[in-house]
């Protein structure tokens, strides 16, 4: 009777996984206690004193007891490399211990000096760098001021809150913690009540209020179906914006509803300075937001204008389930140095290989072997180029992962052979529910070792997910890790080989049974942790065993892994995409915004499924977003199985056109791409920005978020709108920033908004005039086959007639230019002469070499060109204007781009 319940379960879980999002499903912050208790505190004085009495400062750090009455907490406030403060607060005689996140952080952040300025019998003054921190003892108040100027206030509206834990006995609040063990989410409340006497710990939630007096607008908190700007919540209004990794379906737009990922990470920002603030807490989040000034930016156009100062404030209210206070001050002050500062904690992503740049094509599923083999033909004989094939949940022999179906894909290694003989790779789904069927070596080799997590009693943790019953290895316990990291080697994986690849999906993780279609907060980990403490930072162990494994299979190729779930730090492991979208214009738009705030969160890398995951998109829909795509980072078609096929070589020629244009001016552009993630993993910068990161100063471009940078030379225009004629384009940085069309070279100046034109076959993509972005033009089938290929040089003149950027070349694959292999080449343009230059000591022995030379907004009459290097000491080499003079070309100087060179125009 049970099964049979469980299984029926089961199908209405399954089915509504393909019917649209059901709000019911998920808590409201009203349906949550601890977010209900927190939320409800009123603003005002705060009962939290500082006892300054026991004050200790050292170099780094100042502490101080924390008092509410006979509640003693330890307050710590630290000064950290790069302009951090971290504040840190825990209980002074903890009855249990309270989780830290174990992998968000790259490393031990670095203490830095700070100084003592003023103590008084009410307050203490330090100083680190340029910013000060005043700490207020009662109430407890901390002002964070940069060159004088207050930016950031902790616990100014005095919602601080650090619940305790208590003993057993003493937890009889009606509005203790919630044990989810219900189904029914209806249910919880009810549920909370009959259980709450059970429970071990009582409520455990903490929350701080931070305020940004001056700041305009507030960006961050990746994952949201929303717009780049966090918009007001408020009691009675917009729930707050939500932490909690879920598995939602046909999610919302719009919304602060969680999604599947959490990044607890924002930044506030004006035209003078931004401020971050990151709060490391893996436990279920939610935030308000509260923006004094929402949408008024005329206001603040009025203050700046008139000098008067500027009343604009945001305010912000974390609220954990539980764990610590540990929360990192970015001071910023710019948004590129607070995002730097965001990820000098949590780190970068390391470089991809060259292939991962490339364009991935998915489905749920491809039906068997030869129909991989066939589509690759297909995209060949079609002249489209791809370069990874991906195979979804039905390879598997039973949803048992690691193991292949032996019907449909009996003979892996040939169909992996077939890919990789034309230079293609593949990708196959690996989730963290494994099956319980006896006999599968995962579940025998995880029960016999104690791999899995487990229910509050000790026993296994069972839910539901694709295979139907299953458990979830638990990847706190370091002996899980490395069986786990070992399950991918080519011995176990049997069938697969150096070439294949990994996606972790339904890793939040995902239960269709469970509460909120996830795991229920008092399952137990390694260490005695409950769910509720780790649950943001599964999926983060997870692609941590993943990646670990790979790098223990192929130790000389970076590993690449794409992660549904995701959490601070993921960037280090892995890559992401905004999961299951819906083929409509608005899914399209979306995933700027969306791939915008990840990309602030730390993780570039990220990208939207190519013609939206549920639904069957349109032939106009499905171009423009390919159009789109290509300047996201990660490049990949895929939908849900219920979909009609929609390989681009499907549809008809004028179609087919338009997508292979857009392949092609993605292939053109790897090289860029790369060099921007060379560059990311050397300096922390985004691969995507949004115009306010790049153009701080223009209060313009503050809600602009249907455009983005990508690296600081292209901006691209999403085209969402269906049927239009012409699209307005914001274009910054004022008379004398140039913009250069890139299909018609047509010059703009940055003056702001530009009504352009458009057809289907027209994208709105533009270079910024004083950039060099090395192209690679011959279209080819795959990434590896251009290998050798030469390079054109877009030199797109700035308003002085300069231009300069940057090419990154290795081997596209290995760890070798960590040891120097490689090349970094400086390319500048001044004086109507281009030079190559090395920026490092290093080389690799590339054939490369480059064929074309295409000057946008060319000086006029020039008649020809000479190369000088080393191997060619004086060249002529022929010049022509074209596209009504807007580029001069420069053929064939045919130099290496190993060699330094100079090419002058005359
Ligand atoms: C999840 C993923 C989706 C995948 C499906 C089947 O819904 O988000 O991309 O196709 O599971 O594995």
């Amino acid at each position: 009777m049970a099964r049979r319940l469980i299984s029926l379960l089961f199908i209405l879980a399954s089915t509504l996984y393909s019917m649209g999002v059901d709000k019911g499903n998920f808590k409201t912050c009203e349906q949550s206690s601890f977010c209900r208790r927190l939320r409800g505190m009123t603003a005002g004085e705060s009962k939290y004193k500082l006892d300054l009495n026991s004050l200790q400062i050292s170099d780094n750090s100042i502490e101080a007891n924390l008092l509410n009455g006979d509640v003693k907490l330890k307050f710590t406030l630290t000064a950290i490399n790069g302009n951090i403060f971290r504040i840190q607060v825990d209980e002074a005689n903890p009855l249990y211990k309270r989780y830290k996140p174990q992998f968000a952080l790259k490393g031990e952040p670095q203490v830095s000096k700070l100084s003592l300025l003023e103590r008084s019998t009410d307050s203490v003054s330090i100083a680190h760098n340029s910013d000060k921190v005043v700490l207020h003892a009662e109430p407890f108040k901390l002002e964070f001021y940069h060159d004088k100027e207050l930016v950031s206030v902790v616990n100014g509206r005095g919602l601080f809150a650090f619940e305790q834990y208590r003993k057993k006995q003493e937890n009889t609040n009606d509005e203790g913690q919630e044990t989810q063990a219900v189904d029914d989410p209806g249910m919880w409340e009810e549920n909370f009540k009959s259980h709450h006497d059970s429970k071990p710990k009582g409520p455990s939630a903490i929350g701080m209020d931070i305020s940004f007096p001056g700041a305009l607008r507030i960006y961050g908190l990746p994952e949201h179906g929303d717009k780049l700007p966090l918009r007001t919540t408020g009691p009675g209004g917009v729930d707050p914006y939500r932490l909690y990794n879920l598995d939602v379906f046909e999610y919302e737009l719009d919304s602060t509803m969680a999604l599947y990922g959490a990044v607890p990470v924002v930044y506030a920002h004006s035209p003078k300075h931004t401020v971050g603030l990151f709060w490391h807490n893996s436990a279920e989040t939610w935030v308000d937001i509260n923006n004094s000034k929402d949408g008024n930016v005329m206001a603040s156009i009025v203050n700046l204008v008139s000098g008067s100062k500027t009343e604009s404030n945001i305010d912000v209210h974390f609220m954990s389930e539980s764990g610590l206070v540990d929360a990192f001050m970015l001071m910023g002050p710019s948004p590129k140095d607070a995002v730097k500062q965001y990820v000098s904690l949590t780190g970068v992503h390391p470089l991809p290989q060259y292939y991962t740049l490339a364009y991935h094509q998915s489905r749920w599923n491809y039906n068997d072997q030869d129909d991989v083999t066939t589509v690759v033909q297909n995209f060949d004989a079609n002249d489209m180029p791809v370069d990874v094939m991906w195979l979804d949940i039905e390879y598997t022999n039973g949803k048992k992962y690691f193991t292949w179906d032996p019907v449909k894909f009996s003979h892996p290694d040939v169909m992996i052979q077939n890919l990789t003989t034309t230079g293609r790779k593949l990708v196959v789904i690996i989730d963290p529910h494994i099956k319980r069927e006896s006999g599968y070596f995962v579940h025998e080799d995880a029960l016999a070792n104690d791999y899995y997590v487990k229910n509050k009693d000790g026993s296994v943790y069972e839910g539901w997910c694709w295979p139907g019953s299953s458990s979830y290895l638990d990847f706190y316990k370091p002996e899980t890790i490395e069986y786990y990291k070992d399950l991918y080697s080519l011995e176990t994986f049997k069938g697969t080989t150096h070439d294949v690849y990994i996606w972790n999906d339904m890793n939040e993780p995902s239960v269709f049974n469970g509460p909120e279609v996830t795991m229920p907060k008092d399952c137990i980990h390694h260490g005695g942790w409950e769910h509720r403490d780790v649950h943001n930072e599964y999926a983060l162990a997870h692609v941590y065993s993943t990646f670990h494994g790979l790098m223990k299979r192929t130790p000389n190729k970076r590993p690449f892994i794409l992660t549904r779930g995701h959490f601070a730090g993921t960037q280090r492991y892995g890559i992401i995409w905004t999961g299951d979208n819906i083929a409509d214009w608005a899914h399209l738009a979306i995933s700027y915004p969306m791939c915008l705030n990840e990309a602030l969160g730390g993780i570039s890398f990220c990208g939207a499924d190519v013609g939206g995951f549920f639904n069957n998109p349109d032939v106009e829909l499905l171009q423009r977003w390919y159009q789109a795509s290509i300047w996201l980072p990660f490049f990949r078609a895929h939908a849900h199985i219920d979909t009609r096929r929609r390989e681009p070589f499907l549809f008809a020629d004028d179609v087919k056109n338009r997508i292979r244009t857009s392949l092609r001016l993605r292939y053109a552009h790897l090289p860029y791409w790369y060099t921007l993630f060379w560059q990311h993993e050397s300096a922390g910068e985004p691969v995507i920005r949004p115009l306010f990161y790049a153009y701080p100063t223009d209060e313009n471009v503050l809600d602009v978020d249907n455009e983005l940078l990508v690296g600081n030379s292209i901006l691209s225009r999403v085209i969402a709108e269906s049927g239009v004629s012409t699209i307005n384009v914001y274009l910054p940085g004022g008379p004398n920033e140039y913009w250069y069309d890139i299909e018609d070279f047509k010059l703009y100046h940055g003056t702001g908004n530009h009504n352009i034109p458009v057809s289907l076959d027209k994208s709105l993509v533009f270079y910024r005039g004083g950039s060099i972005i090395s192209r690679k033009d011959r279209p080819r089938r795959s990434s590896p086959l251009m290998r050798n290929d030469p390079y054109t040089l877009y030199i797109a003149l700035d308003s002085t007639h300069k231009a300069d950027g940057y090419l990154y070349v290795d081997d596209g694959e290995s760890f070798a230019y960590k040891n120097k292999k490689y090349l970094y080449i400086h390319f500048s343009f001044e004086d109507n002469t281009l030079t190559s230059e090395l920026v490092d000591k290093t080389d690799y022995p590339t054939t490369e070499w480059i064929e074309r030379l295409v000057i946008l907004g060319p000086p006029k009459g020039i008649k020809g060109a000479k190369l000088t290097s080393k191997t060619f000491p004086s060249v002529e080499l022929d010049t022509s204007y074209s596209n009504e003079d807007r580029i001069l070309v420069v053929r064939k100087p045919g130099v290496a781009v190993r060699e330094k060179f100079s090419i002058k125009l005359h």
